[in-house]
This record gives structure tokens, sequence and C-alpha cells, in this order.
């Protein structure tokens, strides 16, 4: 197994130590909830079914890898990928790009993000550093009427067109979206745009193991069928076991659920390793966007650590006690030993020999370790090192977690109507035709 799960500071995930902590009645009762969502799921009877395709994609991905590669080798004459999107058509990727990438090295070829703000500052100097670039464009949206990346696209479009012509549009530009509808869509028809499909059963949070992620992810040298080959291992566990020992997505969904039950309705996602500041990122968009309706729901927020132990640890471990935390633990990382001084000015001589790697582990064994014994409830994912296949495996889980979490409160976990109030009020006050 790749993945590995604790609970407080046992070794083993099992039914025993939720019991001791939250009582038998209450285990029992959310452990039935949590089993009947996964059924509903896999049954394709809860709510929101007409979404579950994100279940799938894994397999069915890994059939069309060759149509990747050939995106790849279509792009690959160009420095510089503009992926332009937003919530699920953007943070996905950038998540992955992140924490795959390593710190300071040059590559010969960027990804730059666009489209998932307002900013006018970000967008005009964006435009002109692409001045000296050969750059081309991946646009995303699955319902192709977004406003924020719609309006980036206007503009990143011209700019293509002013510095390579029209005839380069046909070569320079990716158009991902729905199938027939949406603005998106018609632009590609018209044009003759490359583009790929957003599957209709696929909700924009859900959809980074689908051509969404995959073509810029595949374009900037991923290796997307490791990252598919992770996600299709960890579903083979999470579909077909249904003992709470065996799936870590009972597990999560049982232990983010008792702590909702006991009115800790804050998750902390932390970590150690500041490469994945964009997983918690999407993390948080995944259960934020499914979860918070009908006025229920844990709210998602995520630290660096230990970097954010010196601005929020005070409050994680002295503040309301109405906070739990998951922890992503990456075992391995590259390494760098200390080494002794003559003098010990420092006073750090006591750590000669010691990797880095080992004192940030066992700042992470400390702090959770405060934490817990400070009434914040700990549960643990442990990856062995940090690689495409098991964040395919990490990605897979939390969404179907995420499913079965939001089914036990009997919230729809794929729709996000709330996400529409703001942009009511903003095209009324734009004068959009129509509002
Ligand atoms: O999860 C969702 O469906 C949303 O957060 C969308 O990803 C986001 O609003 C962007 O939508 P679209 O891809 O239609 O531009």
């Amino acid at each position: 197994m790749t993945l590995k799960t604790y609970f407080l500071e046992s070794e083993e995930t099992n039914i025993n130590s939720y019991k001791d902590f939250y009582g038998e009645k209450l285990t029992y009762d959310i452990l039935k909830r949590v089993v009947q969502a996964k059924k509903q799921i896999e049954e394709k009877t809860c709510k929101g079914s007409q979404f579950l395709g994100w279940m799938d994609l894994p397999e069915k991905e890994l059939q069309h890898i060759s149509k990747y590669e050939e995106f790849k080798t279509l792009f690959n004459k160009y420095d510089t990928i503009i992926s332009v999107g937003i919530g699920g058509s953007y943070l996905g990727i950038r998540a992955i790009i992140e924490a795959l990438s390593i710190p300071f090295e040059k590559k010969q070829k960027e990804i730059i993000f666009a489209g998932h703000h307002l900013s006018s500052r970000y967008l005009k100097h964006l435009l002109n550093y692409l001045e000296n670039k050969n750059f081309a464009l991946v646009v995303i949206s699955k319902s192709g009427t977004t406003t924020e990346p719609a309006i980036a696209f206007r503009f990143l479009y011209k700019k293509l067109i002013e510095k390579f012509g029209e005839k380069e549009i046909s070569k320079r530009i990716i158009v991902i979206t729905d199938k027939e509808k949406g603005t998106l869509r018609n632009l590609a028809k018209k044009y003759q745009l490359m583009s790929d499909v957003v599957p209709d059963d696929v909700g924009g949070r859900y959809s980074v193991l689908s051509p969404v992620g995959l073509i810029p992810l595949a374009l900037m040298d991923v290796d997307i069928k490791k990252l598919l080959e992770g996600a299709y291992f960890i579903e083979q566990i999470i579909r077909k076991e249904n003992e709470l020992e065996k799936n870590p997505a009972l597990q999560y969904a049982l232990y983010r659920n008792l702590n909702y039950a006991t009115k800790k309705n804050i998750e902390i996602l932390a970590t150690y390793r500041p490469e994945l500041f964009y997983i918690l990122e999407w993390w948080k968009q995944l259960y934020g966007e499914s979860e918070g309706k009908d006025y229920k729901g844990i709210f998602p927020t995520s630290n660096i650590f230990t970097t954010d132990l010196h601005s929020l640890g005070q409050w994680i471990q002295e503040g309301e006690r109405n906070i739990f935390e998951t922890l992503i633990d990456i075992k391995e990382d590259d390494d760098l030993e200390l080494f002794s001084q003559e003098d010990d000015s420092d006073g750090l001589n006591y750590l000669t020999g010691k990797s880095l790697n080992y004192i940030n582990r066992t700042a992470l064994q400390a702090t959770r370790s405060a934490h817990i014994s400070g009434g914040v409830p700990n549960f643990t994912i442990e990856i062995p090192v940090l690689n495409e296949y098991h964040l395919g495996g990490l990605i897979y889980l939390f969404e179907y977690a995420c499913g079965i979490s939001a089914l036990t409160i009997d919230v729809n976990p794929f729709d996000q109507p709330g996400v529409e109030a703001y942009k009511n009020n903003m095209f009324k006050m734009l004068r959009k035709p129509g509002y």
C-alpha cells in the first residue's frame, strides 16, 4: 500500500482507537453512515450521482496516453505554456506542477497561469512578459463561460494573433471545454482550434485526472502515466475494500465526521513540505465547495509547517478547541547533513551527522504530539516519497473521501449552487445582458 494512515499516535488506524477517543455509540453511528455513503456512491444512488465520472478516470485515461503524447510533441517547440482557468480548471494542475518542481531549477519550458483572478496588474505585466516568448495557450473551462478565464483569454488570444499571426491559432491553442455547449466550444469550432472535452459527468473540482489536468501536465513533461497508475492503485483499494482498517477513504471520512459531530468544525490540512502548498489549495476547493452547503460543513483550512508554527502555532495549541488536524507526511526528501563547526558558535553541533529531513520529521512528530495533548486530534497520511505515482494516489483518496464525507452529512458533494451568488450580483452591477 502506498499510503499509510495513523490516527492520533497509534501505529495503526483501527476502530478501537476511534472508539476509545469518540465513544462507542458515536463511532458506530458515524461508521454506519460512512459505509452507507460509500455504498450509495458505488451503486450510483447518491445525491449528485450523475457526476460520478471521476471515479473511473484513472483506468479510462490510461487508455489515452498516446493522445496526450501527441499534444506534448506538437507543443514541444514552445518555451512558454499559458494555462488559462480558475477553480477546478486551475488548482489541480498547479498543485501537481508545483509539488514536482525542483526549487530554483531553470526549466527550458515554463508554465504560467492566468484567468484565476481579475488582477489587471498581473495580466498587463504578463502580456508585456510574453513579448519575447514563443508561447502557446491552453484554455480550460467546463462551462466555457466563466468570466475570469474568458477575460484573460480575450487578451491572450489577441496577443497571440498580434505576435504570430492568425494562421498560428490552430497550432498554438488547445481548448478544453464541454463537448457541445458554451462560448469556448463555439470558438473552437469556428476557428478549428485543437480541443478536448471535460466529461459531462465530471465536476470541475474532480477533474484533475481528466483532460483538464492531463493535457497541461503532459505538455510540462509530468509523467501522467505514473500519476494515473498511482490513482488506479488506490482506486482498487478504496472501491473494493469495505473494511475500515483496509480502506483509507472510509478512515478519513469517519475521522472527519466524528470530529464534526463533536463540534470540531474546522479542519487544518498541514504538511511540512512547502512544495505541497497548492495541493492544500486544491484540497480546500474540493472539500469547501463539496461540503459547505445547507448551512453545514467543515471549514477547510491549511498550514505549511514549520513556517506557520511561528504564526498560527499558538492558536492551534491553545486557541478555541474547534479544530482538528490532518497531516500529509512525506517520508523521504533530498537530503542535507548537518556538519560540525569547531567553535560551535551557533550551538548546533548537537545536530552533527543528522539529516535536515530527519530534523524536519522530528518537528512533525513533536508538534503532532503537542497538538494531540492540546486537544487537537490528528490523522496522518504517510507517503513514502513525493512523485507522480503517490500524488495520483493521494488525489484519488481525497476525492473519494470527499464524496463519502459530504454524503454522510446529507449534502450533495457534486454541485456548487452558492458560487452563483457573487456572480449574479457582479453581472447585475456590470450590466451584463439578461441580469
Ligand atoms: O468545481 C467546480 O465546478 C468549479 O469550482 C469550477 O471548477 C470553477 O468555477 C471553474 O468553472 P469552469 O471550468 O466552468 O470555468
